[in-house]
């Protein structure tokens, strides 16, 4: 059976984990999770791209071989990807041998077939970008600072036929709607496709580069990093074998909107058509995060060290952070204080909700959920926002809209604390009357089953929260959407956990 198969870009390995690599895996990790959730089987691929100029210097400075370096650096990004419960199926390095022998497969196919040639180059070429420059990369006349050092150089070397594909490249990307998303990044690829295409330069002379993969068909020569870390997608899952063919054509491939054009937008449908394969189903383009307006990246360096605020706040609330900010597709601002105003939703009406059903629970009905004896109006208007509710989440869920899910899942645990505060089951506990009993016991059952539903919804956010929440509800582990949002009294005659604080004040949780 065809899995869903996902992957994140590959990192480079030259700099430390930030907030930007974070949320990517976040992304491709809630996603995931939805599918896994909906009964799909699924392929959950990411890793670390490891080759190129900026690796082997990165190791020269401190020393060291670059692999030595690399390995340092999987250990970093690995210990995020656990860090943040990122449930990847695998992990690729691309100096590992199943992936160097695919592009060693690939080169020497695409030089057998002819369309790798040798040629003469001369022009500019940016040591920092790894890349040849032409006149119209200038501003005013002189090179951008992101070049760097821009020197002039004559030499030979292996070009790969873009060209000759250029039209139906253009004509594919018209007619598969969901090929890019969010659909505006088509235009910018089409933009793009309007000037003709050079061929594409995917080798480097060993002189100048030797932290890569040899050209089989020539010792002399490394290939191009962008042509290697591309391959990852297919290495990874068995190119060749029968496992590729259960993974093929990947479902989602999640990149920033810095890497689109030309590498996964042109380079790779190209590589791919040039080889045989099947076409990606579809790009997930994601924005930037921002601090004061500038990308934070390495490069920059006013990178914030994601890792700090999940040691801080845990990494639920810095999931939920992440998915509820940022529109995907948009870019967004990050700051302390953007953080601390959704650290305290999750605290004030989840984590109160959660607070507030085990204590009166176990005070007034010795620790068990009681069941829902009456349906008035504050229980059908309850019930009413949740069926609009439940069936409009995983809609957006599968349109990748987690913002707006995550908004009306709020939206319905508001109404929940809101139900709590109409009935209010403490002013119930003080009458003595049947009747209000029977208020009181319906006001905790509804009130521990609309946490029930939200936590199921809010799973592939904040996964280990809502497990909590059902431990602490007496269920199982609820491994799929399907048959678990249906409003019920399910919970009926369950113990209730211990009374927990799940995200302590921001004062407390930092101490
Ligand atoms: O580009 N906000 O690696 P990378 C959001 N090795 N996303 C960001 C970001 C930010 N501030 N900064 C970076 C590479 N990213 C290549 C990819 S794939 C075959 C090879 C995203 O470490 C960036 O857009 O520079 C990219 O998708 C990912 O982090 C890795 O970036
Ligand atoms: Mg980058």
């Amino acid at each position: 059976m065809k899995q869903f198969y996902i992957t994140t870009a590959i990192d480079y390995a030259n700099g430390m984990p930030h907030l930007g690599h974070a949320y990517e895996k976040v992304l491709a990790d809630v996603i995931s999770r939805v599918r896994r959730m909906r009964g799909e089987s699924v392929h959950f691929l990411t890793g670390l791209d490891e080759h190129g100029q900026k690796v082997q210097q990165s190791a020269e400075r401190k020393g060291i071989e670059p692999l030595v370096f690399c390995d340092t650096m999987a250990d970093a990004f690995k210990a995020l990807c656990v860090k943040l419960e990122v449930s990847n199926d695998d992990y690729i390095r691309t100096t590992e041998v199943r992936h160097k022998t695919v592009v060693e497969k690939i080169l020497q196919d695409l030089y057998d077939q002819g369309v790798i040639y040798k040629a003469k180059y001369k022009g500019f070429y940016s040591a920092r970008a790894e890349q040849f420059l032409q006149e119209k990369d200038k501003v005013e006349g002189a090179w951008p600072e992101i070049y760097g050092e821009v020197t002039e150089i004559s030499e030979e070397n292996y070009f790969f036929k873009l060209s000759e594909h250029q039209d139906w490249l253009i004509d594919y990307i018209k007619t598969h709607e969901d090929f890019i998303f969010p659909k505006f990044r088509a235009k910018q690829v089409l933009e793009f496709l309007k000037e003709p295409l050079n061929d594409l330069c995917i080798s480097r002379p060993k002189e100048r580069l030797n932290w890569g993969i040899e050209l089989p068909f020539d010792v002399n020569y490394v290939t191009y990093v962008w042509f290697d870390a591309l391959i990852n997608y297919i290495s990874a899952v068995g190119y060749g074998s029968e496992r590729f063919e259960n993974c093929w054509p990947v479902d989602y491939h999640v990149i920033g909107k810095d890497i689109l054009v030309p590498a996964h937008a042109i380079y790779w449908p190209i590589m791919l058509k040039a080889i045989g394969v099947e076409m990606p189903k579809s790009f997930v383009v994601h924005g930037w995060w921002l601090a004061a307006g500038a990308k934070m990246s390495k490069s920059t360096g006013n990178t914030v060290e994601p890792l700090d605020l999940v040691d801080t706040f845990g990494a639920d609330a810095f999931r939920y952070f992440l998915m509820r900010e940022m529109n995907v597709g948009q870019d967004s601002d990050f700051s302390q204080e953007l953080f601390d105003v959704r650290y305290n939703v999750l605290a004030n009406d989840l984590g109160n909700l959660v607070s507030r059903l085990l204590n009166m629970g176990h005070r007034y009905c010795e620790g068990t959920v009681p069941a829902m004896h009456v349906e008035e109006g504050p229980e059908k208007e309850l019930k009413a926002l949740w069926d609009a509710t439940g069936p409009k989440v995983l809609e957006l869920y599968d349109g990748l809209q987690f913002h707006t899910a995550l908004e009306d899942i709020f939206k319905f645990i508001a109404g929940v604390n809101r139900y709590a505060e109409v009935r209010a089951p403490w002013k119930l506990a003080k009458s003595e009357s049947a009747e209000d009993r029977k208020l009181l016991e319906t006001s905790l059952a509804v009130m521990a089953e609309g946490l029930r539903l939200a936590s199921v919804l809010l799973a592939p956010v904040i996964p280990s929260t809502s497990r909590r929440i059902e431990v602490l509800l007496g269920l199982p582990e609820v491994m799929a959407f399907e048959g678990q949002l249906d409003w019920s009294d399910c919970l009926k005659g369950n113990t209730l956990g211990e009374k927990v604080i799940l995200f302590p004040r921001p004062e407390l949780a930092k101490a």
